[in-house]
C-alpha cells in the first residue's frame, strides 16, 4: 500500500478514509513468513518482555529510515512531524482520547515514568508538596519505575508506599481490598497521596489489575493524580482511557502492538502547553507542550514512531483485527497454561479472567527454586540448553502463609508464558518436556549450568 506521508498531515486521513478492498486474511505460512527473522528452533514464549515485529512492518520502518538518509533536511522539515502526528492521531482514536494533544509518543514506558515522576519531584523541590507526602504503588510495580520514584521523588523529600498484593490471586476483590487498606493507612498517618501508580497488567508476577475500579477508589479518596503503567496493555487488553479515567496512561507499542523497538504512547488527560510536564531530554522545543517536546529529542532514528499505520494494516489482516488477535492470544495462553499445570501437577497464578496474553504457571516443587538467583539460573538453562525463552518468578512463602503445594512440596516458582500470533503448540510442549526432563533427572535449580 502506498502511504503519502508528506502532505500536511494527510497520511492519517488517507489511511482512515480511503476505500479499498480488504485484503484476505493471512494464511499460516504467511504468518510464518512475517516472523521468519525469528531464530528457528527456539520456543519464544516470552512475547511479554520484548514484543515482536512482523517483517512487513520492519520493511516500512526501513523505508522511513531511507527517506531520512536520502534527504535529511527535507525529512525533518516536511515529513517527520506530520508522520508522528499521523501515528498520534491513530492512537488517539484507538484509545478513545478526546484530543490528539493528549497523546505523546516517547521511547518506552520507562521514559513515560520519568516524565510523570519528574513532575511530581518538582512539586517537592519547589515546595508545593509537604515533606512526606506520598507516592503509592503496587509492591510488584516494575523495578525501573520503583527506582525512578527513588531518584525523582524520595530524593526530593517525598515518601513511597507499596501496596502488597496476594499471589497466587483468586479474585479482583482481594486486590481491591488491599488497595483500599493501603490508602486508608496513609491517610490515617496524615499524609497526602500526590500520585498513585497502578499497573494495568503487572510484569512479575503477571496479573490483570482491575484498574478502572482502583482509579475510581483513588478519586473517591482524594488521591491527587493517578498514573497507570500499562506497559503491556495495548494489543493485549481493551484500552479506553476515558473509561479508565486516570490522569496519565502509558503503554508500550513495541510489546503487544507489533511496533519495532522502541515506542510507547503516553496519554495525559486534558493537557495543554501550560501543563508542567516535560520530556527528560530537553531541546529547543522545551515549553511547547509534551507532544511537541517528545517529537524532537535531538537527532536520532524516529522510524519506530512512524510505522503505526503499517501496524494497523498488519493487524487488520487477521480475523477480527486487533480484537481478534487479543481474543485468540488470551484463549490460547489459558489453554497452554492449563496444559502445563496439568502436566506438572501444579496450578495457575490467577483465574483466566485475570490474565490477557500472559499467564503464570506453577513449576514443580522438585526444582527447588529458593531464590531470585535460582530463577535466573533456570531461565538461562532453559534458553541455553533447551532453546526455550521464558521468564521465571520466585514466590517465597512468608511466616504464617500456607503457600500452594504440589504432591512433593511447596510451589515456589512460576513461569510467565505468553502467546502471540507466531506461537505454536510445539513451543509449549518443548517447555513442558524440558521441565519434565529436569525433574526426571533429579536436577534442582542450584545445580543447573548454563553454556
Ligand atoms: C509493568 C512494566 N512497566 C514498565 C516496563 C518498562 O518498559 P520499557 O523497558 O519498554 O521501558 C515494563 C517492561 O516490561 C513493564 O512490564
Amino acid at each position: 500500500m502506498e502511504i503519502k506521508h508528506s502532505l500536511n498531515g494527510e497520511a492519517t486521513h488517507r489511511i482512515l478514509k480511503r476505500p479499498r478492498v480488504t485484503p484476505r486474511f493471512l494464511s499460516e505460512s504467511e504468518i510464518r513468513e512475517e516472523f521468519s527473522h525469528h531464530q528457528s528452533g527456539v520456543a519464544r514464549i516470552n512475547n511479554g518482555s520484548y514484543g515482536s515485529c512482523p517483517g512487513s512492518v520492519l520493511a516500512d520502518q526501513r523505508r522511513w529510515q531511507l527517506r531520512f538518509l536520502q534527504q535529511p533536511d527535507d525529512f525533518c522539515f516536511n515529513t517527520l512531524r506530520k508522520g508522528i502526528l499521523a501515528s498520534r492521531t491513530l492512537i488517539k482514536d484507538l484509545i478513545n482520547a478526546d484530543h490528539v494533544d493528549e497523546v505523546s509518543l516517547v521511547d518506552n514506558a520507562t521514559t513515560a515514568a520519568a516524565i510523570v515522576l519528574q513532575q511530581i519531584g518538582r512539586g517537592f523541590a519547589e515546595g508545593k508538596f509537604q515533606k512526606d507526602d506520598t507516592v503509592l504503588m503496587l509492591h510488584c510495580a516494575f523495578q525501573a519505575v520503583k527506582q525512578s520514584i527513588q531518584a525523582y521523588v524520595t530524593r526530593a523529600g517525598g515518601s513511597a508506599v507499596e501496596v502488597r498484593l496476594p499471589f497466587p490471586v483468586k479474585s479482583e476483590e482481594e486486590i481491591i481490598m488491599e488497595f483500599r487498606k493501603a490508602i486508608e493507612k496513609v491517610k490515617s498517618d496524615g499524609r497526602r497521596i500526590r500520585l498513585a501508580i497502578i499497573d494495568h497488567i503487572t510484569s512479575m508476577p503477571s496479573v490483570v489489575i482491575p484498574v478502572r475500579k482502583l482509579v475510581g477508589i483513588c478519586r473517591e479518596e482524594g488521591v491527587e493524580q493517578v498514573f497507570v503503567d500499562a506497559a503491556h496493555a495495548i494489543g493485549s487488553v481493551k484500552v479506553d482511557v476515558k473509561e479508565i479515567g486516570a490522569d496519565f496512561y502509558v503503554s508500550n507499542l513495541h510489546k503487544w502492538f507489533f511496533c519495532p523497538p522502541s515506542v510507547a504512547f503516553l496519554y495525559c488527560k486534558n493537557t495543554n502547553s501550560s501543563s508542567d510536564l516535560h520530556h527528560p531530554v530537553v531541546t529547543h522545543e522545551y515549553g511547547n507542550g509534551l507532544p511537541i517536546e517528545s517529537s524532537w529529542i535531538g537527532t536520532r532514528d524516529y522510524s519506530s514512531q512512524l510505522v503505526v499505520p503499517s501496524v494497523l494494516e498488519f493487524v487488520n489482516r487477521f480475523e477480527g483485527g486487533m480484537e481478534g488477535i487479543m481474543k485468540s492470544n488470551h484463549e490460547e495462553v489459558v489453554k497452554m497454561g492449563k496444559m502445563l499445570a496439568e502436566a506438572w501437577g501444579t496450578n495457575l497464578g490467577s483465574p483466566p479472567e485475570m490474565c490477557a496474553g500472559m499467564i503464570m504457571v506453577g513449576l514443580p516443587s522438585r526444582l527447588c527454586i529458593t531464590s531470585e538467583e535460582d530463577t535466573v539460573r533456570l531461565r538461562s538453562h532453559l534458553r541455553d540448553c533447551y532453546g526455550v525463552e521464558v521468564p521465571i518468578y520466585y514466590q517465597g512463602v512468608k511466616d504464617g502463609e500456607m503457600g500452594v503445594r504440589d504432591k512433593n512440596g511447596l510451589i515456589t516458582g512460576y513461569a510467565r508464558i505468553s502467546h502471540q500470533v507466531y506461537n505454536k503448540l510445539e513451543d509449549y510442549e518443548k517447555f513442558r518436556d524440558a521441565i519434565n526432563q529436569l525433574v526426571e533427572d533429579g536436577k534442582v535449580c542450584k545445580m543447573l549450568l548454563t553454556q
